[in-house]
């Protein structure tokens, strides 16, 4: 069945880099995809998808779409992110964004147009598919604390699944590869908001102020003794300071206050709670040392993505199949962060990055960044992986 799935891919081929050339030509950033999904709902349902439900979140971004197999059997999910970032497109190729500042510079449109190349291929085999198939048009991967995997999930869209794949197109790896992990492979991402407030003063008299860059000196330095000496080396984890900020122009006044903002990544939630405690008493020791007081925020904006093991082995076999066992390696763990998580949270899922990389096309430039570009040729190979692991995992019951 494999050899038909991806056969049957190739010969959509054009259809499918075509839906990615019109994605990309209108894109629209998270929580706005209207007219994405308008375009997603109308193809699902000339294809005889039933669509179960249309809009996430309040809004009417994202859709979710139900294939029921010609025999009895479980449900497996597939999900692609739809949306796009708000950047100023530099590529000059014919179907570049026609909106100002509108892009899409992560290859959301190529997740979309190969989940939809993907609904081709399985109604064309519906007849023997043992089970349903769920489709996943998820609207605001990019939208940190509002994200769309959080609202759909909790919208009841894995409602009866049994396990769920997905992909990410990845400009570090060349086209026709893959790369997957069992366990965790994107990193948990927290968000720190932090002022620490002391007492201005004349900068010639210090003893009258109380003076908070002193202590937001020593933060900056302590956070990485805890990174260093209250987590194991045989854990991965970053805790970065992103804003700094005290005082204005003037070179004789001790401000009043600074602020602080950063962000800390980890793959093992505990690791993540022994992170989070330890900044919360390093900050309140450092303060209460430096006379200061302080506000601290600290948000857990997107969890870890966990991988797990038996479904991860299911699209690897399947990705060996369709690419060759030569294309299919082990990734290195991803510092950056993935919604995908929460579906991850809910049911068995596997999450894994196809390769678009093709140095003489330009697509290996960084993700979100305004030329970066998708191969368009690595796209049927990836509408295949995705229908062949269906496939694979209603065949073993889900
Ligand atoms: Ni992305």
């Amino acid at each position: 069945m494999l050899k038909k799935i991806k056969d049957l891919a190739v010969s959509h081929g054009e259809e499918i880099v075509a839906l990615r050339h019109h994605f990309h030509t209108h894109p629209e950033v998270a929580w706005e995809e209207v007219e994405t999904t308008k375009k997603i709902v109308d193809i699902l349902e000339k294809l005889g998808y039933t669509i179960v439900k249309k809009g996430f979140g309040g809004t009417e971004c994202g859709v979710v779409a139900d294939l029921k197999g010609g025999k009895p059997g479980g449900c497996v999910a597939l999900r692609a992110d739809i949306d796009a970032l708000p950047l100023q497109e530099e590529n000059d190729v014919p179907y570049a964004s026609k909106k100002p500042c509108v892009m899409h510079a992560c290859g959301h449109d190529a997740h979309a147009a190969m989940l939809l190349g993907t609904a081709m291929v399985l109604a064309k085999i519906r007849d023997e598919i043992p089970g349903t198939v769920r489709l996943l048009f998820q609207p605001a991967e990019e939208s940190g604390l509002k994200a769309g995997a959080k609202a759909m999930v909790e919208e009841g869209a894995l409602e009866g699944v049994d396990s769920i794949g997905g992909l990410h197109c990845w400009s570090l790896a060349p086209t026709g590869t893959v790369l997957y992990r069992s366990g965790p492979i994107m990193a948990a991402a927290d968000g720190w908001y932090l002022t620490i407030k002391g007492k201005g003063g004349h900068g010639s008299a210090p003893e009258n102020a109380i003076d908070p860059t002193i202590t937001a000196a020593n933060l900056v330095l302590n956070l990485q003794a805890i990174v260093g000496r209250e987590v194991s080396a045989k854990e991965t984890v970053v805790i970065s300071t992103g804003v700094m900020k005290a005082g204005e122009t003037v070179f004789n006044i001790i401000p009043d206050s600074v602020t602080m903002n950063g962000t800390v990544r980890s793959f093992n939630p505990a690791v993540q709670d022994t992170v989070e405690a330890a900044m919360r008493r390093v900050i309140a020791g450092l303060c209460a040392a430096g006379r200061c007081e302080f506000s601290l925020d600290y948000k857990r904006f997107i969890p870890a993505t966990i991988n797990d093991h038996e479904v991860t082995m299911t699209a690897k076999a399947v990705c060996e199949d369709i690419l060759g066992a030569e294309n299919v390696k082990e990734s290195e763990l991803v510092m950056g962060s993935e919604d995908y998580s929460y579906f991850e949270q809910k049911v068995p899922g596997t999450y894994f990055f196809l390769g678009t990389a093709n140095p003489d096309k330009g697509t290996n430039t960084a993700h979100h960044h305004p030329k970066f570009n998708v191969d368009d040729d690595a796209l049927p190979a990836g509408s295949a992986i995705l229908a062949g692991f269906a496939w694979a995992r209603l065949t073993k019951n889900g």
